[in-house]
C-alpha cells in the first residue's frame, strides 16, 4: 500500500507535467536549444552497440520511456529502429506525438499512457529500452522493480539505456516538478539491486555549465 508521501510525489508530478506546453522546450525545461547536442551524443553512444554482427544489439523495436511528445523517438529511435513504442504518464504529450512525429510516426507500434511504476513492458519485445530524463520521477523501489521488468522485456543482446541528470552528492529533491536527482553512486547501487550490469557509461559533453552533469549508462 502506497503511503501519502509517495502518492503525492506521483500526483504532484502528474499535475506539473499537465501544465507544461507540448513542445521540445517544454520537454527540456526551457533548454530546447540543447536538444541537438543531446541527440547527437545519444546517436554516437547507441551506434557502438547496434548492428548485424555476433553479440550486437538488433534494430527491430525500441521503447521510449517518459517519451513526452516523442523528441527522442523522432530524431534518435525512429531513424535507427524499424518500430518504436512510446510510454508516458501524460496523455496530452502522446496526443501531440501523433502529429509531431510526422510520416515516420506510422512506424510507432504502441502509444502507452502509463506511469513507469505501473508499466509491465511486453516480455522479449525490445532491442533497446531508452529511459531519459524520467528516473527521478520514480521512487528507489519502483525504479529497481521497473528496471527488473525492463530486463525481462529485452530481446537477445538487448539493452536498457538510462540517460539522466546526476547530482554531485546524495539525493537532491525538486519540489517544482516533484522529482529527485540522485548522485552516480546511488544510481549504480539501484541498477545493481535490479540485477543489471553496466556495460558502458559516458558523460554527455558540451552541455551548458549551469545544468546537472548528464550520464548515459548501457545496461543488461
Ligand atoms: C523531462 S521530460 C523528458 C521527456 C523525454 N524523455 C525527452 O527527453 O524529451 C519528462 C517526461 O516524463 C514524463 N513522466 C513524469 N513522470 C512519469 C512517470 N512516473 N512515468 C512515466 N512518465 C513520466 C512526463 O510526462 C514528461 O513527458
Amino acid at each position: 500500500m502506497a503511503d501519502a508521501g509517495e502518492t503525492s510525489f506521483y500526483s504532484n508530478a502528474v499535475d506539473y507535467w499537465r501544465d507544461v506546453p507540448p513542445t521540445v522546450d517544454g520537454m527540456l525545461g526551457g533548454y530546447g536549444s540543447i536538444s541537438s547536442i543531446d541527440i547527437n551524443g545519444s546517436k554516437a553512444f547507441l551506434r557502438k552497440f547496434l548492428g548485424e554482427g555476433e553479440g550486437q544489439t538488433g534494430t527491430a523495436c525500441a521503447l521510449d520511456c517518459g517519451a513526452g511528445i516523442g523528441r527522442i523517438s523522432k530524431r534518435l529511435l525512429l531513424p535507427l529502429f524499424r518500430s518504436v513504442d512510446l510510454v508516458d504518464v501524460t496523455q496530452e504529450f502522446l496526443d501531440k506525438a501523433k502529429t509531431y512525429l510526422g510520416e515516420e510516426g506510422q512506424r510507432v507500434g504502441r502509444y502507452l499512457c502509463s506511469g513507469l511504476q505501473d508499466l509491465v513492458p511486453e516480455s522479449g519485445r525490445y532491442d533497446v529500452i531508452w529511459i531519459q530524463w524520467v528516473i527521478g520521477h520514480l521512487t528507489d523501489d519502483h525504479l529497481v522493480d521497473f528496471l527488473r521488468r525492463c530486463q525481462k522485456a529485452l530481446r537477445p543482446n538487448g539493452l536498457v539505456v538510462i540517460k539522466d541528470n546526476v547530482a554531485f552528492e546524495g539525493v537532491v529533491p525538486d519540489e517544482v516538478d516533484s522529482s529527485v536527482c540522485r548522485d552516480l553512486s546511488i544510481v549504480h547501487a539501484l541498477v545493481g539491486r535490479a540485477g543489471l550490469q553496466i556495460l558502458h557509461e559516458e558523460q554527455q559533453t558540451d552541455f551548458p555549465k549551469e545544468i546537472y552533469q548528464v550520464h548515459t549508462l548501457a545496461l543488461r
